[in-house]
């Protein structure tokens, strides 16, 4: 069975409640339809109910299972605004701004999901990545044990022997744009657990560089070999390695040459990008060139799951992002 449609039937196992921030929106309503036909997940829609309801009647579709949160009439909204001026209270929040601020469709649904009123939350269709991000990281924070959120796909590359027959994480391709070594070493030990937890892979962790072994110098090589090293002390139990070039990462022909004691090279089914320049453009390649399937970005290292779409998804792409996010409920990832 391919990935998706494992994440999909795990997620009707154990259904959970996941709340769309963009609940007015043409592609989340038809979303919301199909799954709740499907029985994908429970789902709380943001917006007003009556404009849900009328846009609903003229798609001819069925969202009577959905449940509607209006931030501006919602007996929740003042609750989740005092919680919210206690939470940033430090950082200068005032009633007044908190009142203003909830009532922003990404903050409510962020609050609903520190409360506990939902499991998992997904947003971005016509919001930005640091849009959805920033609530998200002020408010539902990381997860025990993690110092950053970060963003990876799943990349299924047909006809292909590297990784797991093609099967690989990239990371992180979403949310830090320049880590440093300490958030890079994070990164790698937070998308192995991933690996384990989401694709059941014993994972093999490369860390990427233009550099093998020592190959070559200089401040961007110190950085990942810093990252290697920190990795190493933290988890000792997991295989993380680098630096590695991507071809004696995935190729075992060329890490017999250049990395002939490295646990990982040759075998990586896990590739970290030093920075999100070549995290974003690498897995676009990947996707582009070898018409890989690329499911993402995930975000993962949250205390609660929370996932961005593109504003360039389809109806379908959101159904696969909630399923996505009840696994990760489930799962705790
Ligand atoms: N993990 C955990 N916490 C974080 C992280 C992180 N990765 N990044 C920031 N924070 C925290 C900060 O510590 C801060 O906390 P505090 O307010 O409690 O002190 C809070 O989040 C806000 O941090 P800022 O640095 O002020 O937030 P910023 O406005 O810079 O936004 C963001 C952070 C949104 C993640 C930003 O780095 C960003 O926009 N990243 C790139 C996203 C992007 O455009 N990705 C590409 C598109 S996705 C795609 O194409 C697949």
């Amino acid at each position: 069975m391919d990935l998706m449609q494992s994440i999909l039937e795990s997620a009707k196992k154990d259904k959970k409640k996941i709340i769309l921030a963009e609940g007015e929106e043409r592609r989340n309503l038809i979303a919301a339809h199909k799954i709740l036909k499907e029985g994908i997940a429970d789902l709380v829609l943001v917006g007003n109910e009556e404009k849900i309801k009328e846009y609903a009647k003229l798609l001819k579709i069925d969202i009577s299972k959905a449940e509607i949160m209006d931030p501006q009439t919602s007996e929740k909204t003042e609750k989740y605004a005092e919680e919210f001026c206690e939470l940033r209270k430090k950082k200068g929040m005032t009633m007044e701004k908190a009142q203003k601020m909830v009532r922003d469709p990404l903050y409510f649904a962020t609050m609903a999901l520190k409360n506990g009123d939902v499991d998992g939350m997904v947003s971005g269709a016509i919001h930005t990545t640091g849009d959805l991000l920033r609530p998200g990281l002020q408010i539902v924070k990381t997860a025990p044990g993690v110092k950053i959120v970060s963003g990876f796909f799943v990349m299924m590359v047909p006809d292909c022997e590297y990784g797991e027959s093609g099967l690989l994480l990239f990371a992180d391709c979403a949310v830090n744009p320049n880590p440093t070594a300490e958030e890079l070493a994070d990164i790698a030990i937070t998308t192995a657990e991933t690996a384990k937890k989401l694709c059941n892979l014993d994972p093999k962790v490369a860390m990427l560089s233009f550099s093998t072994m020592g190959s070559a110098k200089g401040e961007l090589v110190e950085k990942v070999i810093k990252a290697v090293e920190i990795a190493k002390q933290e988890r000792p139990d997991l295989d993380i390695d680098g630096e590695l070039q991507l071809d004696a990462a995935i190729d075992i022909e060329v890490a017999n040459l250049k990395a002939p004691m490295s646990n990982v090279a040759g075998k990586a089914n896990v590739l970290v990008f030093p920075d999100l320049q070549t995290g974003n453009i690498g897995y676009k390649l990947v996707q582009r060139f070898a018409k890989a399937k690329a499911i993402g970005p995930i975000c993962q290292g949250f205390a609660k799951p929370i996932n961005d779409l593109s504003r360039g998804c389809s109806a379908e792409d959101i159904v696969h992002v909630v399923a996505m996010t009840v696994v990760q409920a489930q799962r705790g990832i």
